[in-house]
């Protein structure tokens, strides 16, 4: 079993919201997303099992939106913002600079596996441009001092 007992009664909990317990699968997801970095061929199997559907549909939707992953992934998801404001701002000098100051390209994990560095649209934080996403956390505001230091202090 790789869904934990306090993942299951928070999917419970959550199922209880809704007139249809697929109406939860969403927010189960994410519970098993938080826990286990990723969805896997057994997660699916569990979630199938606890929303009394296949397998396959919990692949779909995991399929479907870009937060979720069916592989194991890199503890960070470092996203830059390349889009107009940001842009303007510098944000494509400074993704190029992050991608030399870890060496990886664009879209690329780091050779240990920890971060993952990538670009990214608009993220709705223009008036504070250049900015880049760690996971659901905003940095705003940026230099390229400002974020090396970000980066230097992930675990
Ligand atoms: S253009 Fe970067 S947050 Fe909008």
């Amino acid at each position: 079993m790789v869904i934990s007992e306090d993942a299951r009664a928070r999917i419970a909990s959550e199922i209880a919201k809704y007139p249809v317990k697929r109406g939860a699968l969403l927010p189960a997801l994410h519970i098993v997303h938080e826990e286990l970095g990723h969805v896997s061929t057994q997660t699916a199997v569990e979630l199938a099992e606890i929303f009394e559907i296949r397998p396959g549909d919990v692949m779909e939707v995991v399929s479907f939106y870009n937060m979720f992953h069916a592989t194991p992934q890199p503890r960070h998801h470092v996203h830059v913002c390349t889009n107009l404001s940001c842009s303007l701002r510098g944000s494509r000098e400074l993704l190029r600079a992050l991608e030399s100051y870890l060496s990886v390209d664009d879209h690329g994990n780091t050779a240990d596996g920890r971060i993952h560095l990538g670009h990214e649209e608009c993220l709705g934080a223009c008036a504070y441009a250049p900015m880049l996403r760690v996971g659901d956390v905003y940095h705003e505001d940026l230099d390229l001092e400002k974020a090396k230091r970000i980066l230097d202090e992930l675990d």
